[in-house]
């Protein structure tokens, strides 16, 4: 069967044409096209302003579809597919009912059924895609329970993904996401919007510029029981441990100025996360060390990225150990980040963690298409009343 699915939830107007069949146990795609169109004005506020952002994509969407469907050889006026998938949350509502809407026009006139797929499922199924092409997605039992890290501007959820559709949310972040984080720190730094690649790069700067004194780190790490007290002993030390690269340091005959950072709820006996506090630790620490020049930016970078990825890595090694999980699914905005993905690879081993292709980190459609397809096979083909589709900002998986 063909599917059309839209993605509208924050500020990217995507739409998938692609072709499916074989159920929910070997499911094999073939793309017909893929295109996100990403609104570049909120760059210049610095955030996204959800009425601004309905507005492109209500002014998108039929330029889109149009580019979409001549792109697959479709034509508008025939039914050019058997069904629609459109993201009904969690997001912003003006954002999503405008994809709600559109989606909503093109089944009536097509006389199709439309899915309605959460995001968050959409991200954690994105690790499974490939952007163009084909590709195959067989998902067997043996494969369960397995872990989903869901980082993204909106959402930082540690996810036991049981089956297919079977979701337990066992952490989250009590106030504000990673990506957010990120973004709001970035801004301090007076990067652009949206900061976290930004942000990354001048961490990544400040790692090659302190080269070696990481290595050391790995070495402390050996001797301990699991995987998680590993962890947390490095993190700890990490949070301390910028003083003894300062020393380090200075005994090599270079200068380190020192931003100690704290890796939030590292020791809550949950698998909850919270950023704000991390953000704020930053906020009093650049104005001790103002004015602020290109290698403070770098060194703060650094220091803010570490504090956070220790603490994505800490959580979800721990939920690993005790829910004795052998795959890890990275997913959403930030699973674009390298340092991440690398530490997570790491501590879980390459072929353990499951990455999203580049292309397919940010938001986009095809996952959206997946996921409905994926679901609406499972659900024997039983959709909802079009009437009875609404948006739900705060949608839970
Ligand atoms: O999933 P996504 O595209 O949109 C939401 O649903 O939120 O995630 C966007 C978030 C932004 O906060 C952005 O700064 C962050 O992902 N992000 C990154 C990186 N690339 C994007 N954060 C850290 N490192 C990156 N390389
Ligand atoms: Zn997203």
């Amino acid at each position: 069967m063909k599917i059309l699915s839209i993605e509208t939830s924050c500020d990217d107007t995507g739409i998938t044409i692609f072709e499916a069949k074989g159920g929910t146990t070997k499911a094999s795609f073939k793309i017909l096209s893929n295109i996100v169109s990403s609104q570049d004005i909120h760059a210049e506020f610095g955030g996204v302003f959800p009425m601004m952002a309905k507005r492109e994509h209500i002014k998108n969407l039929p330029i889109v579809l149009d580019i979409s469907l001549k792109k697959a050889k479709l034509t508008k006026s025939k039914k050019p597919v058997d069904a629609i998938a459109v993201t009904y949350g969690p997001g912003l509502e003006p954002c999503l009912w405008s994809g709600i809407v559109f989606a909503k026009e093109l089944a009536e006139k097509w006389d199709v059924p439309i899915i309605p797929v959460n995001h968050m499922e959409g991200h954690i199924l994105s690790v499974f895609a490939k952007p163009k092409g084909t590709f195959n997605i067989s998902l067997t039992k043996k494969q369960f329970p397995m872990l989903t890290l869901l980082v993204s501007g909106g959402h930082t959820e540690l996810v036991l993904v049981k089956d297919l559709g079977k979701y337990e949310i066992i952490g989250k972040t009590l106030d504000d996401a990673a990506g957010e984080a990120y973004d709001k720190v970035a801004r301090m730094l007076g990067l652009p919007y949206p900061g976290g690649p930004a942000l990354s790069r001048l961490a990544e700067e400040k790692r090659k510029e302190l080269g070696d004194l990481f290595e050391h780190e790995n070495e402390n790490r050996k001797g301990f029981q699991s995987m998680s007290e590993r962890r947390l002993a490095s993190a700890t030390a990490r949070a301390r441990g910028i003083f003894q690269q300062k020393n380090i340091r200075a005994e090599q005959g270079h200068t380190l100025e020192i931003f100690p950072l704290p890796r939030p709820m590292l020791k809550s006996p949950n698998f909850h996360f919270s950023f704000a506090g991390l953000k704020t630790a930053v906020l009093y620490g650049l104005k001790k060390i103002e004015p602020l020049n290109d290698a403070k930016k770098k060194m703060v970078a650094m220091e803010f990225e570490n504090a956070v990825i220790d603490t994505l890595l800490y959580k979800t090694m721990k939920a690993s150990d005790k829910y004795g999980i052998k795959s890890v699914i990275i997913a959403g905005g930030v699973a674009a980040n390298k340092h991440l993905q690398k530490q997570f690879r790491q501590a879980f081993g390459k072929k353990n963690v499951l990455l999203p292709d580049n292309a397919l980190t940010g938001d986009n459609a095809l996952m959206i298409g997946i996921a409905g397809y994926l679901r609406y096979m499972q659900g024997k083909k039983k959709v909802p009343k079009p009437a009875s589709i609404k948006a739900n900002g705060n949608l839970e998986l």
